[in-house]
């Protein structure tokens, strides 16, 4: 089996191209080899490679930036999302993308289902939920898994921000009244893994139906609740109080953190519909934090 898989140096990416490799040969492709800001060479390179499977590992992740860059975010987010759909469709191959818990306003207090509505409050939230549209019109054999809060012990994301920020400040303010699930990019890869495997068993019995699934760790917590964790939890497995320079952290309100992107406030996602389909247990989010902050520490001694 061949997979083409977009986006192989991102969090999520990076963690697929080795979970993937189980399956089958996957083509890899990083954004000089397959850029998604040029749709129209995208059915070329798809038409080349002929795979069972597209998995796209590809975005445009600058939340921020977004706000200010709207025609890159669609062109990257929902244009291109919809072209490589097609090119799927036309395969017979399945299509495998990721959305965001904010295709969501925040305004629930219960974790959000598949069928809630949607409803984003931020262009790469709008982008985004566009992606979701363009792939359900193009109607082929289809897998998107929402996700929230992606972090790895590689890439840009908040663990290592908050790490770095230990080293170099005495007292961290982190945003307290948000909430979701932070999720860590190899349990999107495996989970993403199992998902492949159980569609090629219910393809063959002509019994997969196409979906939306979210996909995030198990429960829930605010940036300030992650970032104590991690402080803790690097302190705890590295041995490192002694080393940083950080002392306190102290939660703030979103007001006192001003971004150019809105988030929603609550964006916790129901994980059930994706537990019962694939017979899984989703971890929750300090089991899986521990496990990166492991890792991290191995990879940077
Ligand atoms: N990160 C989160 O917190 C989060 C939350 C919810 C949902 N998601 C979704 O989860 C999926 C995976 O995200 P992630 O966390 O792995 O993001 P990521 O670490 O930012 O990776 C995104 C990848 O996309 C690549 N990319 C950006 N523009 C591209 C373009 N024009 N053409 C081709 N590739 C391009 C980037 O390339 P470079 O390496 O060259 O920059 C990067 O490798 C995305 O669909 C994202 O929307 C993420």
């Amino acid at each position: 089996m061949k997979i083409l898989l977009t986006g192989a140096n991102g969090q999520v990416g990076w963690e697929l191209s080795r979970s993937l490799a189980a399956l089958g040969d996957v083509v890899a492709l990083k954004r000089e080899q397959c850029d998604l800001n040029k749709p129209s060479l995208l059915p070329g390179l798809v038409r080349e490679v002929e795979p069972d499977v597209i998995v796209n590992g590809a975005a445009y992740t600058a939340v921020d930036q977004a706000e200010t860059n709207e025609l890159e975010a669609m062109r990257i987010n929902a244009e291109s999302v919809e072209v490589l759909a097609r090119e799927a469709k036309r395969l017979n191959a399945l299509f495998v993308h990721y959305s965001t818990d904010y295709v969501f306003d925040g305004k629930k207090s219960t974790p959000y289902t598949e069928t809630d509505t949607v409803c984003p409050i931020n262009v790469y939230g709008r982008s985004k939920l566009e992606g979701e549209k363009g792939v359900a019109r193009v109607a082929g054999d289809y897998l998107i898994f929402r996700t929230s809060w992606v972090y790895a012990s590689r890439g840009r994301n908040f663990l290592r921000t908050i790490i770095k920020l230990a080293y170099e400040r005495e007292e961290i303010h982190v945003v307290s009244d948000q909430f979701g699930a932070p999720t860590w990019a190899r349990d999107i890869a495996n989970t993403t893994r199992i998902a492949v495997s159980q569609y090629l068993y219910e393809k063959r019995l002509g019994e997969f139906h196409s979906g939306i699934y979210n996909l995030t760790s198990s429960g829930m917590t605010s940036w300030y609740g992650f970032a104590k964790y991690i402080l803790e939890r690097y302190e705890q497995f590295g041995d490192k109080k002694d080393t940083l320079k950080f002392r306190d952290i102290k939660p703030i309100p979103s007001c006192s953190y001003p971004t150019p992107a809105a988030r929603p406030e609550f964006s916790s996602l129901n994980v059930e519909k994706l537990e019962r389909w694939l017979k899984v247990s989703m971890p929750s989010w300090e089991e899986a934090c521990d496990l990166c902050v492991k890792e991290f520490l191995s990879e940077s001694n």
